[in-house]
């Protein structure tokens, strides 16, 4: 695993383009295996987790040709029931093989997939749903044992607790379903409307994007075309915390200030000047005092649990006390850990992070746990004074794209040790 050399403290700021959202592209590259035509995505980001399931894609068939888009035809599908069991452990995403190829192949023999360490992520609301669209579904040997006849049936779900991949499955089950599948208590992510405007453009039948009702109609067949991916809103909220802890101003582009708009408030609340337009929005801290505010992770439009490791960082070291609640993952408190070695002063009781802040963290030798976590450690070295060490960087190679560069532009003093050289 590469470590990052960080020197700090640093001021960060400038201008940064914000890349296309993983967690809009990894469902739109799965839901192209349910379209027998030219499928082009523009905005991809170059991450890890997306050159996985290329991997994935091509093991199955589907021909793709990687430049300024993608350009995919899932049209010929070869019936491989050995997927490499690395590559679908390696991410969570590759749960969302199941519907698609229920619905190609009938029937599925697919390990579990995998993800980052931030709790048990169980796939238990994917099999009792896509069970009452009339899968015969269960887990055997760590293996998904799926099969269907002929089709999906449509119906009514409604979803006892908010997930996001569970909704993502269903939806994929229900597009060439018999009859209308209604989803109640939907996850209204806004990588699910993406997702749910990319399979209307290219002529499936869903209405209630971005709502907690979801209608699906099924349709008999989906055609080709062009979709550009929407920006990653975790990515700009990463960049404004950098502006906002190391007191600099950042401007964010190609990014919709809408789908951040409790993170917005909640940096306005911690001091900061925050002013946003059509595609960008920027932070100005130079100056201010950062003051500690309290945030509770949630389903959209709730906190993002996605930004919660890089607000706890900020609350490490704004003014005052403040709790941080996590209630979406039981275990997304690795960085904690990390942080107290660099004198941040936080405990956790139960799903509740207690910050006092302190003036200033100092560097040490860290690592990285999982992908958020491992963003607000390199955010928390760029301020600590001195040498930071951050060992098993490559987690945030699955989520940020060209990291390290878009920081350097940004004033950071980053050098990647590639683990070769160690
Ligand atoms: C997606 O994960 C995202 N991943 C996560 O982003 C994000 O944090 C999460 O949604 C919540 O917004 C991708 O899109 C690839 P869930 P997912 O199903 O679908 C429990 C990142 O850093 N649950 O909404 O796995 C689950 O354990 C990643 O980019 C069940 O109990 O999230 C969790 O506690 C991290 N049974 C809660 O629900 C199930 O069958 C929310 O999970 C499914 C989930």
């Amino acid at each position: 695993m590469d470590k990052f050399r960080i020197k700090g403290p640093v001021q960060l700021k400038g201008v940064v383009n914000i890349s296309g959202s993983k967690n809009a592209a990894l469902p739109i590259l799965f839901a192209s295996l349910l379209i027998d035509e030219l499928v082009e995505i523009k905005n991809i980001p170059k991450l890890k987790d997306i050159n996985i399931t290329i991997k994935l894609l091509l093991e199955l068939g589907v021909k793709i040709k990687n430049g300024k888009s993608l350009k995919i035809n899932a049209s010929h599908l070869y019936k491989n029931y050995n997927l490499p069991k690395n590559l679908i452990q390696s991410i969570r995403a590759s749960i969302w093989l199941v519907s698609p190829l229920l619905v190609r192949f009938k029937k599925i023999n697919l390990f579990l997939p995998g993800g980052c360490s931030i709790g048990k992520r169980p796939i238990d609301l994917h099999i009792k749903n896509l069970k009452k669209l009339g899968a015969n579904i269960n887990i055997k040997n760590n293996y998904i044992i799926a099969s269907i006849d002929k089709n999906f049936k449509g119906s009514h779900i409604i979803m006892e607790k908010n997930s996001v991949g569970a909704t993502i499955n269903i939806i994929l089950a229900a597009i060439y379903a018999y009859n209308i599948t209604t989803i109640d208590n939907a996850s209204k992510e806004p990588e699910i409307k993406d997702l749910i405007n990319f399979l209307n453009t290219m002529g499936a039948n869903i209405k209630g994007a971005g709502t907690n009702k979801i209608i699906i109609k099924g349709v008999l067949k989906l055609k080709g075309g062009i979709y550009t991916i929407m920006d990653d809103r975790i990515e700009t909220g990463t960049f404004l915390i950098a502006a906002a802890i190391s007191k600099g101003n950042i401007l964010c582009k190609n990014t919709n200030p809408k789908n951040l708009g409790i993170v917005l408030k909640k940096l306005k609340s911690a001091g900061a000047e925050i002013k946003t337009g059509k595609d960008w929005c920027s932070i100005n801290m130079t100056y201010r005092k950062l003051k500690a505010v309290n945030i509770i992770t949630g389903p959209y439009p709730n906190f993002p649990t996605d930004m919660q490791p890089q607000f706890t960082l900020l609350n490490c070291i704004a003014l005052g006390k403040s709790i941080v609640t996590e209630t979406v993952f039981e275990n997304r408190f690795l960085h904690i850990h990390e942080l107290i070695k660099m004198g941040a002063n936080i405990f956790k009781k139960n799903n509740k992070i207690f910050c006092k802040g302190v003036k200033s963290l100092y560097s040490a030798k860290i690592k990285a746990t999982d992908l958020r976590a491992s963003v607000s450690l390199v955010l928390a070295g760029c301020i600590a004074t001195g040498i930071t060490i951050i060992n098993n960087i490559n987690y945030i190679d699955r989520g940020y794209e060209d990291i390290e560069n878009k920081l350097i532009s940004l004033g950071a003093n980053i050098t990647r040790i590639k683990n070769n050289k160690i």
